[in-house]
Order: C-alpha cells, then structure tokens, then sequence
C-alpha cells in the first residue's frame, strides 16, 4: 500500500494542481488547497511543465506544513524526451521549485519512443536509489508500454507503482488494458479529467465558457456529438437527483471496480466543492449502471466478442 512518510494511506481521491498560478492565483489555489485538505484529500498532483513552474512553487510552499502526511507527485518529461540528463536536470528544478529534498512520486509524463527503457529506469532508479523519490510512476502509457517498462525497472531493482492515464464518462479507453493490467500487477490508479476538462458540468449545454472554449487542445480532444449528449444526460439526471453533475461524475469515475484515485482539479474553490461531494456520494450499482449508459463501452480488447 502507497503511503506518505507517516503512514498517511491516499485518498480516494487526488487533488491536481495544473491551474495553480495559471487560471487560479495564488489565493485561489491555497483556498482549493485548504478545502482539498478540509476534505481529506492527502495525495497532490503537479507536473515540471505546469504555469512555468508556478504549480510546483505553490503546492511546495502549501505542503512545508504537514509534509509527511502528505504524498507529493510531480512529472518529468513532458518535453525534451526521457534520456538521463533531462530527467535528473529537470527534476533537480522540480525539488528547488517544491523546496523537498524528497518527492513521494515521480512520473514520466509521457512515453518516449526515442529513448531506450535501459537510460529512462536508469535515471528513476539513481534518484530512488538516492532516497530522493519513493515511488516511480508513468503517465500516457498504453498498458504494453508500462509492462514493457516493468520488465525493464526491474533489472534496475525498482517497480512502478503508480500510473496516471485519462479517464471519465467519455473516455474510457483505459478501461479496457490499462485498468485491468493495474489490478493484476498491483500498480495504483490516478486517473486525471473526470470531468471531461469542463465538459461533465454541463455548462457548454447552457452556452457557458472555460477551458473547452479558450483551449483549442481540449476543444479539439472532446468535440465529439455523442460526448455533449452524455454531458446533457448527466446534466438532467443530476437535476432529477437534486445534485450537481460533476458530483455525479467524479463520484462514477471513483466507482470504477478497478478503484482508480480519479484527480480533481477547478479553477476556484467554489468549481472545486461539487468535485469534492463525490467523496460523500452514495454511487448505487443501479445508478452506476444507468450512468455507464450515457456513453459507448469501449470493445474489449479481442475480437473474439462472441467470447468476451
Ligand atoms: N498526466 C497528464 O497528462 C495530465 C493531463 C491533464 C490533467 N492532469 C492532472 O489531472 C488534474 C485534473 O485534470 P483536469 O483539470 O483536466 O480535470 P477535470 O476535472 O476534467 O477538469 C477540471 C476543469 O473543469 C472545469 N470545472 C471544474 N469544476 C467546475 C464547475 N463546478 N463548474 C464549471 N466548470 C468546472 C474547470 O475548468 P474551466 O473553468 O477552465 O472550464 C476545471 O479546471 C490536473 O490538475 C493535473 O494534475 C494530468
């Protein structure tokens, strides 16, 4: 089991902090941060890529006080590809920035076709080695690359235990390898975008504004007809429930049999509060199953359907 330093177990959920110093200043984000905490929320998301490091600077300065009940993640090589140097320069940046000599988790942002295995678990495996991470994680991996790269950790004598891949109620590839690769090889789940980047609150339904209309990135990732018509089914069975539509999907995504840790993240602390009643909603299987009908099941990974 994953723990901080003081046997402080993660949370449920995870909190990520991608809009820290970007679309939620400084007092925002602590007031998203105290809330996250009020909450019970232990495990904290950043990334080296994130505001130009601001994200980093923040939670570092948030997470001094009770640093050892707290399980930090950050993220190298988003950029530059995953050869020794960039990571051990980029993470030295990212524990400068933090102010921790120590990071609980350390994730490859993505996977790099370029590089091999043997120089990436090389570098992770120096700075476990070094007690300067605890834990080593991978993000945007398909399920064959993180077995790859479990093979190859090994001979470096370190494992992942933690992979971050995209999951919500519209989209759900992971369900298909990635979630049940993670349970058979007792590897953690943090899966990020619960709400579709915005998409699952319904706003753009009503004509609303955020992160899918300033950012083309997202726009373009959920511009898809049968993606908006899941977040109007959601919308209006969260008004027949006389809850909030990100309640309803943060509190599907953690219901997952697979028991993923989904990260929450807003921009204020007033977006954040209806991400955090999932952790006090009662997901019935009933209501879990109508909910999983508002979007396509992916095909399970054979074309033997017959069988599956
Ligand atoms: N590994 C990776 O590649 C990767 C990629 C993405 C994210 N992440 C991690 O996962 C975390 C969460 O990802 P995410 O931000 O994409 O999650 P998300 O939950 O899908 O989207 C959050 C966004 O939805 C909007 N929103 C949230 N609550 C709202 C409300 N009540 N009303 C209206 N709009 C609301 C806000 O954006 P607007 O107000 O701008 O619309 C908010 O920033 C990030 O902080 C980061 O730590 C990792």
């Amino acid at each position: 089991m994953m723990t901080s330093l003081s046997g402080t177990p993660l949370s449920p959920l995870t909190f990520g902090t991608m809009q820290f110093g970007g679309r939620a200043d400084a007092a925002e984000s602590r007031a998203m941060f105290d809330a996250a905490r009020a909450a019970g929320i232990t495990h904290f998301d950043t990334a080296y890529v994130y505001t130009e490091g601001a994200s980093e600077t923040l939670l570092g300065e948030m997470a001094q006080k009770d640093r050892e009940g707290l399980i930090i993640a950050t993220k190298a090589a988003y950029n530059g590809g995953s050869g020794r140097d960039n990571i051990l320069t980029g993470f030295a940046t990212s524990q400068q920035r933090l102010q921790m000599d120590m990071v609980d988790i350390l994730y490859l942002h993505r996977f790099d076709d370029d590089t091999p295995l043997q120089e990436t678990f090389d570098a992770l495996a120096t700075l476990k080695h070094e007690g300067r991470i605890r834990h080593i994680g991978v993000s945007n991996f398909a399920a064959w690359q993180v077995m790859k790269a479990q093979a190859v950790a090994a001979q470096f004598d370190v494992r992942i235990d933690i992979i971050q891949p995209m999951h919500s109620l519209v989209k759900r590839q992971s369900e298909v390898e990635i979630f049940p690769m993670a349970v058979d090889q007792g590897i953690e789940i943090a899966p990020y975008s619960p709400l579709g980047g915005g998409l699952l609150t319904g706003k753009y339904a009503s004509g609303g504004t955020g992160r899918l209309t300033e950012d083309s990135r997202y726009a373009a990732r959920y511009n898809v007809d049968w993606m908006r018509d899941a977040a109007v089914k959601l919308t209006a069975l969260a008004s027949d429930l006389g809850t909030s539509p990100a309640t309803l999907a943060v509190a599907w995504a953690m219901a997952h049999p697979a028991r993923p840790r989904p990260i929450i993240s807003a921009r204020s602390a007033e977006q954040l509060a209806p991400s955090l009643a999932a952790l006090d909603f009662d997901m019935t299987a009933d209501l879990y199953e109508q909910i999983t009908g508002f979007s396509v099941t992916p095909p399970p990974a054979t074309d033997r359907i017959e069988e599956a």
